[in-house]
């Protein structure tokens, strides 16, 4: 309840200095805070910068130590891979998610020989990356077909897990995806492998550099709105996240973030379950690129993330990640 009287009361006495200021703040950002998306690619001793993401690139396997390494120093407790494979690797049915050479898995190779359990590794799951067509599941009669796609979905994260995944992270928003996934880890002794359902995923144009990032965009075909959410929607993401955490979800993404904060904050109110924010690519590039032409300051970044936390998000995925000690410094 709110109490008290001007003049007895006079909210500015507690903000008029720094030391004042910094006790009553409510919320704070720390490093473990964090999970940082990497993008991988094919070949040797490359870094490539992506054109619509300014500061952000992908790198070939033996380049990762330069990433990861800096995430390990800072303490970042997560990084989420997504791999940008080559065109000729791609068709309709997205079977090089399956192969155990595939970029994904020989990245968690890498990092887990490298860095133990230093570091989690998340991967998501999800075709979109290795289909002709860009979407996240199977076509058939121009339609996205549910069941038929869990059932590479469930081979695809038995095969992330074998490889030592730590978080799988199911982004296609198929219906009942969850809990096949969950019986099959369980069934193939994977039952400590974690399960992080994008369980409120918005069919959002804030995705664009993503998609270009993993080199989606040119294919997509359509849009994504026969599986990921109408915008106008929340009740309905509360019983997306019902149903998933049913089905056996530890973790909930909310994606985008900013747009959805409200999303956030009713799942922790009425929920309790560790809920993680997607800062995507499309807020990223925005408050990016905003800096960039001196339209805002760079603080803009550490308000957009902040914002997540008063929303009551436990975790930020976000392409800030690897430069949050400077971030935070602001
Ligand atoms: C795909 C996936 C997408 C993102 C993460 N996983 C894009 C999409 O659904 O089209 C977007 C992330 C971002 O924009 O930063 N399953």
């Amino acid at each position: 309840m709110i109490t008290g009287k001007y003049p007895n009361l006079r909210l500015r006495r507690s903000r008029k200095e720094s030391w004042s200021r910094r006790l009553i703040q409510e919320n704070t950002l720390s490093a473990s805070d964090f999970i940082l998306p990497i993008f991988i690619i094919d070949g040797l001793n490359k870094r490539e910068q992506i054109a619509s993401m300014p500061g952000v690139y992908r790198y070939t396997i033996d380049r990762l130590a330069q990433v990861v390494d800096r995430a390990v120093k800072k303490e970042i407790p997560m990084v989420a891979l997504f791999p940008k494979i080559k065109k000729n690797l791609k068709n309709e049915m997205g079977t090089e998610a399956l192969n155990e050479n595939n970029l994904v898995c020989k990245a968690i190779l890498e990092i887990k020989k490298k860095y133990k359990n230093q570091i989690g590794i998340m991967c998501d799951v999800a075709l979109d990356p290795y289909t002709s067509h860009g979407h996240d599941g199977l076509i058939k009669s121009n339609q996205i077909i549910n069941d038929e796609t869990i059932e590479v979905l469930i081979n695809q994260s038995l095969l992330q897990a074998e490889m030592g995944c730590d978080v799988l992270a199911p982004s296609d928003m198929m219906d009942g995806r969850i809990g096949k996934i969950r019986i099959a880890l369980e069934n193939s002794n994977y039952k400590d492998v974690q399960i992080l359902s994008y369980a409120a995923k918005y069919a959002s144009s804030f995705y664009g550099p993503f998609r270009d990032a993993v080199g989606s965009k040119k294919s997509l075909k359509g849009d994504k709105k026969t599986y990921q959410m109408d915008f106008r929607n929340s009740d309905e993401a509360l019983r997306e996240i019902a149903l998933d955490i049913k089905e056996g979800a530890d973790m909930i993404m909310v994606k985008p973030g900013l747009p959805y904060l409200d999303i956030i904050k009713s799942i922790k109110e009425k929920f309790k379950i560790p809920v993680f924010a997607y800062q995507v690519s499309g807020e990223y590039s925005l408050i990016s690129s905003a800096i960039q032409k001196k339209l805002i300051d760079k603080h803009a970044i550490f308000e957009s993330l902040v914002g997540f936390k008063r929303a009551g998000a436990n975790a930020i995925v976000s392409y800030y990640a690897d430069r949050i000690d400077e971030i935070l410094k602001y």
